[in-house]
């Protein structure tokens, strides 16, 4: 079943195309890559909804076949955080968290909730339940 998907205005959160099965998101590891002047670039990370979560999920792409998929509710006071290169941003308060949802800055002193992920040769799966 097709969720959601949908190219942003903005290049850097793109949500990508994805479907739910099996209390999963599978993320195809194509949508990782961008053809940008007729080479294939890689994204550091993209974003996910599913009607089941109340916030969107970023996986972030760590390494050749490592990934990590954090829930981009703050753990300060739950507004939803932004995407900015390698971290997770909050508007509210300005707490900063790295691409394994680990606290950069205050206020918020936890970690992000991060979702199990593994993945095979044609995509990549959060599990959500
Ligand atoms: S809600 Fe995120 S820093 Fe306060």
């Amino acid at each position: 079943m097709l969720i959601t998907g949908f190219l942003s205005s903005c290049v850097n959160q793109y949500y990508a195309k994805v479907r739910f099965e099996s209390n999963r998101i599978v993320v195809p590891l194509n949508e990782f890559y961008i053809l940008k002047n007729g080479e294939k670039k890689s994204r550091k990370f993209v974003l996910a909804r599913i009607e089941k979560l109340s916030f969107p999920v970023c996986i972030f792409k760590l390494g050749e076949n490592e990934y990590s998929a954090l829930y981009m509710e703050c753990s300060h006071n739950s507004c939803e955080l932004n995407p900015n290169g390698d971290y997770l941003i909050c508007p509210c308060h300005g707490s900063e968290f790295d691409r394994k949802g680990k606290v950069q800055n205050p206020p918020a002193e936890k970690d992000l909730f991060r979702f199990k992920v593994t993945s095979d040769e044609e995509n990549i799966y959060v599990q959500v339940a």
